[in-house]
């Protein structure tokens, strides 16, 4: 490749690109016998979410699940209770450390949600948040996650919720411009489909993009409300089926899988990734990144998962963690691949063969990750 002004400019085997004019003189980085590939592109996480959820975590090892720790106290209503205590700025260090390790492990550009706030105000703090980070080395892509479960002051009344966000809220965050998505949980125990459809309606009548938390505990009819409304992107889908699988083949929808919080919740059923594949789906891979349900920052370690629990080869991976997570957050013209007039988004791994990259689950093979032509990590002994 040859890059100018964090662009690329010209790429192609090397011995054409040696031979330019516009080679010359260029600050080489050489990568022989190494693999060169897109940044991921993080197109699903909960990056702005205050402390982890440890004693979640010691509960479900002792074998409570997920819903029973949210009905207990826990979960998403616990974290919106501690970020609630917790000073943007302390949320701001937590974040930027997130992204730092994000960056180490391959990943250019992250989706990041708000949806730990019980209010527009604590909604809108979060995604300050998420703006002050875009100064940062990874490229942040704030999403409105207004729905996300009822909270505690609205317990027992989750329409009069509904309407408090899709007349109030929704119309408030989208006058300030400071989010491109708006996304809902659609599941039992958070928004009922009904609930979810006004949302949504009133989100995309404010001019926000979609994306829904569909299918990932239940089949309640989140996937063909996505596709109806025209969603960027279903994610989850781990109790979708074929129906729903259709509906994604025949639609723009981005299948957005995400494995870390199947593996991390200690379940066995992952998304159907191979009947997605085959029945035409476009399906990106995601970390989820969040205090709950998936706190992983490394896109690798989810190839691992996509590779030996989906069935995914390592090329499908690869596209679903690039170019399909940029068109998961309508991206495509300018990240997601290697090609002249996309910006120089890239990282090189210890490795020459990328299949290695799944295989060595765990670990991080990412010898130096560069965004807009610019180095934003590097692990590399040699230098
Ligand atoms: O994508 N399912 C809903 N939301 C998150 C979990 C958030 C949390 O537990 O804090 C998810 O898995
Ligand atoms: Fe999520």
């Amino acid at each position: 490749m040859v890059i100018q002004d964090g662009r690329i400019d010209q790429i192609g085997p090397a011995t054409r690109i040696d031979n330019l004019i516009s080679a010359r003189g260029a600050r080489v980085i050489e990568a022989e016998g190494r693999v060169v590939m897109p940044g991921f592109v993080d197109s699903h996480t909960h990056l702005v979410c205050g402390p982890p959820r440890l004693d979640d975590y010691e509960k479900r090892i002792g074998g409570a699940s997920y819903q029973q720790i949210a009905a207990e106290g826990g979960g998403i209503q616990w974290t919106m209770n501690a970020v609630r205590k917790t000073r943007a700025a302390d949320l701001e260090v937590q974040a930027r450390r997130t992204l730092s390790h994000m960056a180490r492990c391959g990943t250019t550009t992250v989706e990041a949600k708000s949806g730990y706030g019980y209010d527009a105000r604590a909604e809108l703090r979060l995604l300050s948040v998420a703006a002050a980070l875009r100064d940062g080395d990874v490229e942040v892509v704030p999403t409105y996650l207004g729905a996300h479960v009822v909270p505690p002051n609205f317990k027992g009344t989750p329409d009069e919720f509904v309407d408090t966000v899709g007349k109030r809220f929704v119309p408030r965050v989208a006058s300030l411009g400071v989010a491109r998505f708006a996304d809902v949980y659609c599941d039992v125990g958070a928004f009922t489909l009904q609930q979810a459809r006004r949302y949504l309606l009133e989100a995309k009548a404010s001019g926000f993009q979609l994306k829904v938390h569909a299918n990932q505990f239940s089949n309640i009819g989140a996937v063909q409300l996505a596709t109806a409304l025209g969603a960027f992107s279903a994610d989850h889908l781990e109790h979708a089926g074929e129906a729903e699988i259709r509906a994604l083949a025949e639609s723009d929808t981005v299948a957005t899988l995400l494995p870390g919080s199947v593996f991390h919740l200690g379940l066995t059923k992952y998304a159907p990734a191979r009947a997605l594949i085959e029945g035409g789906a476009a399906v990106a891979l995601a970390t989820d990144f969040n205090p709950g349900s998936s706190p992983t920052w490394s896109m690798p370690m989810i190839l691992s998962l996509a590779c030996t629990q989906m069935r995914m080869t390592p090329a499908e991976a690869i596209v679903a963690a690039t170019f399909n997570g940029a068109c998961a957050l309508g991206m495509q013209a300018k990240i997601g691949s290697l090609e002249v007039g996309k910006w120089a988004d890239f990282l090189m791994l210890e490795v020459p063969d990328y299949r290695e990259i799944p295989y060595h689950f765990g670990g991080n093979l990412v010898a130096m990750t560069v965004k807009r032509g610019r180095t934003i990590a590097r692990q590399m002994e040699s230098e």
